[in-house]
């Protein structure tokens, strides 16, 4: 009798599709559409930022100095550049404000000389400030090694991506060129657990 049963069931299995409440989300999709992971790059990299000088015209908006975006080759681009490489600019600190705690790495190991709109990797090949990623990897390969295995960096989007694309934030989303060390947070009181009475019971 016992045997029957079990035939029965095995049957039973094997045959029938799930009921429609049993379901448990759409179907797999197929292994061959693999959605595409991008990596976020900020805008404006490698833009200065400043303030105009105040008394110009147009220098404030509604009483706040007005922000302009300046691209490096204003400065930097042929016949300034040479007057600026030449060193008949006075002010040898004129990136005053850019402070750089980054081991102790000078301006021009991350920075083109030639081309101050483009970084520099150490084998003299120029790349776009967007490319940024690439220069960093060149002296961080265990943390972009790690970044590549989605060990460090963090993600968003989908897991399988068979469902759906990923997006993967960039090093400089997190780490700022310049001071890249990874700011403290500050420390918040610990889980309340009232079971195991980390934090006392106050009413
Ligand atoms: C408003 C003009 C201006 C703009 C815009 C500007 N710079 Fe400069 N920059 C200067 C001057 C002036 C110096 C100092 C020149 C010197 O050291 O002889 C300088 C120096 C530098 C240096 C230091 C060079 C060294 O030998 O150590 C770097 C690196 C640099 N600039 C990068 C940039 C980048 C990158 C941008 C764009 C994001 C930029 N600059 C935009 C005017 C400018
Ligand atoms: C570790 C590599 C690295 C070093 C060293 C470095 N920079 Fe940069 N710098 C970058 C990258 C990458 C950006 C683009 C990121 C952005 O614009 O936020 C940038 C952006 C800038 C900008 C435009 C944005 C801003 O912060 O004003 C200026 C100006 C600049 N650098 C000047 C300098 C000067 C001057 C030095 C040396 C005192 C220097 N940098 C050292 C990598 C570096
Ligand atoms: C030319 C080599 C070089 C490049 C390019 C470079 N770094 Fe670094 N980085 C260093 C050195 C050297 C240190 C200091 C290591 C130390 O002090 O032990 C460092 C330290 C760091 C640290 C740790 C800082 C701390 O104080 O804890 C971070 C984070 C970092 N870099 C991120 C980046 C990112 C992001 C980029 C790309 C924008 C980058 N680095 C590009 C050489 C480089
Ligand atoms: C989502 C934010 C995020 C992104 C994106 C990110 N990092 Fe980090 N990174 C961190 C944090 C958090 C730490 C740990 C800081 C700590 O322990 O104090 C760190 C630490 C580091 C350190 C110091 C390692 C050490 O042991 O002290 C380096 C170097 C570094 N990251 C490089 C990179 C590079 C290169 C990239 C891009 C490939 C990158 N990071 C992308 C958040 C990020």
């Amino acid at each position: 009798m016992s045997l029957l049963f079990g035939v029965t069931v095995a049957v039973a299995c094997a045959g029938e599709p799930l009921p429609e409440d049993r379901a448990f989300g759409p179907e797999r999709p197929s292994a061959d559409v693999n959605h595409p992971t991008s990596i976020h790059t900020p805008e404006g990299l490698g833009r200065l930022r400043a303030t105009l000088p105040a008394g110009l015209p147009g220098a404030t908006v509604n009483g706040e100095p007005k922000e302009v975006v300046v691209p490096c080759l204003t400065c930097h681009g042929n016949a300034a550049s040479i007057a600026i490489r030449a060193g008949t600019t006075p002010d040898k600190r004129f990136h005053a404000n850019v402070e750089v705690v980054h081991g102790n790495l000078p301006c021009l190991s991350c920075h083109a000389d030639r081309e101050r709109d483009r970084l520099h990797l150490a084998n003299g090949d120029t790349l776009a400030f967007d490319d940024v990623m690439t220069l960093c990897a060149q002296c961080h390969g265990p943390q972009f090694r790690d970044y590549q295995h989605g060990a460090h960096g963090g993600m968003n989007g989908y897991w399988d991506r068979r469902r759906g694309a990923r997006t993967r934030n960039n090093c400089v989303d997190c780490h700022q060129p310049h001071a890249p060390a990874y700011r403290a947070v500050v420390p918040a009181f610990p889980p309340r657990d009232r079971y195991l009475g980390t934090t006392p019971e106050t009413h």
